[in-house]
């Protein structure tokens, strides 16, 4: 049922393309518009909405922190995305013309029912975006967009994380048509890109074996860093959290324009530091940002761990080990940098004689608060 691998999280790790590839199915037409009717909220009402929330929790709240870059750079609708944990018991300000987003894999959890329930109880419509036909969170949604990442047995989240960008993704860019936002070449571009997406993230897969090498590098190391700007920044916290759940390690994402402001201090001789970099076209300010931060990091001893389109030739001088990604819009590099932080923590968790699929202490749906 491993279908020939050791694990369950390595064959959902390699089965991404395929899942990425079934989200997109049936909801891109020729004309490269989107056809989202199944998600039944009138388009009058998903004109009218003026505000996004998304509730989620663990790997499904990072896919939110990504979707509002999307919502907001495409929709122009404001987006907030809080933890479902916390969301409900900070009174928060819904009506008629909120749109809250619930992201979930198993549909079960129970932080974000109780999220979208409280939604609804202040009359939000609710849509769900789930990998679980049935399950309960769509059951009491208003809507649905499901993810087609096919059943995720590992507790670790994978290739439903990448589908769930994928569908914010495409909600994103729905909302956008239906409130007839100008369709300018960078949307038609990205929706031309997100079809090709796929095979990016197949390219990314075959190139993994020195991403494994240095991790089993560094089994003996007590903490690892992460760090991204922009889309980056989410990733990062990902990385992170796959490291903590599976690894058993110190593990921190940050923010990397936040370095100066306290954790800069946490860098010591040999801590290894992953580095998200933005692409080095359009956000250029940015790139050049996060190259003076891993210069810095580096100037105090990290071992740098540099993830960057190809093509950037200006990280090579500050990369200890640089690890390469296809070139791709800006806000669609999560879903090529993700794969590479995946397959880092597994072998990780794999060098330390962890369980890969069962980490200790987790269940793969927390149907308790
Ligand atoms: C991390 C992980 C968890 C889940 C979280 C939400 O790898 O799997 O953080 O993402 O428990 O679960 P769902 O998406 O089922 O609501």
């Amino acid at each position: 049922e491993k279908g020939g691998y050791d694990y369950f999280m390595l064959k959902e790790i390699a089965e991404q393309p395929r899942a990425v590839a079934d989200t997109l199915l049936g909801r891109i037409d020729a004309a490269g518009s989107l056809t989202l009717d199944e998600i039944r909220i009138p388009a009058t009402e998903l004109r009218e909405a003026d505000k996004v929330v998304v509730v989620a929790c663990g790997t499904a709240y990072h896919a939110g922190l990504i979707a509002k870059y999307a919502v907001e750079h495409w929709a122009r609708i404001p987006c907030e995305v809080e933890l479902a944990s916390e969301f409900r018991y900070r009174d928060p300000i819904l009506d008629h013309r909120t749109l809250v987003i619930a992201v979930s894999q198993s549909g079960e959890t129970m932080d974000t029912l109780m999220a979208l329930r409280h939604a609804r109880e202040q009359g939000a419509r609710v849509l769900a975006v789930c990998n679980t036909n049935g399950s309960t969170i769509p059951r009491e949604s208003d809507a649905v967009l499901y993810t087609h990442a096919g059943p995720e047995v590992a507790v670790a989240s994978t290739k439903a994380f990448l589908t769930q960008l994928v569908a914010c993704y495409l909600l994103a860019l729905y909302l956008a048509q239906v409130r007839g936002a100008k369709w300018g070449d960078e949307v038609r571009a990205v929706i031309r890109d997100l079809a090709g997406i796929a095979e990016e993230v197949e390219r990314v897969l075959e190139t993994m074996e020195p991403v494994r090498e240095l991790a089993r590098s560094l089994a003996a190391k007590n903490t690892v860093l992460f760090l991204g700007r922009h889309v980056g920044y989410p990733v990062a916290l990902e990385g992170a959290l796959k490291l903590k759940e599976l690894a058993y390690m110190h593990a921190e994402g940050f923010a990397a324009g936040e370095l100066k402001h306290g954790p800069i201090a946490l860098i010591e001789p040999g801590v290894p530091v992953v580095v998200v970099v933005p692409s080095p076209r359009g956000r250029s300010l940015l790139h050049d940002k996060i190259v003076s931060n891993i210069q810095e990091i580096r100037a105090r001893g990290a071992l740098t761990i540099v993830i960057a389109e190809e093509g950037d030739e200006s990280v090579v001088p500050y990369a200890d080990h640089l690890v390469r990604v296809p070139a791709t819009p800006v806000l669609l590099q999560p879903m090529v940098s993700t794969v590479p932080l995946q397959v880092f923590a597994c072998e990780l968790a794999t060098a330390r004689g962890n369980e890969v699929d069962q980490p200790r202490n987790l269940a793969k749906s927390v149907t308790v608060e």
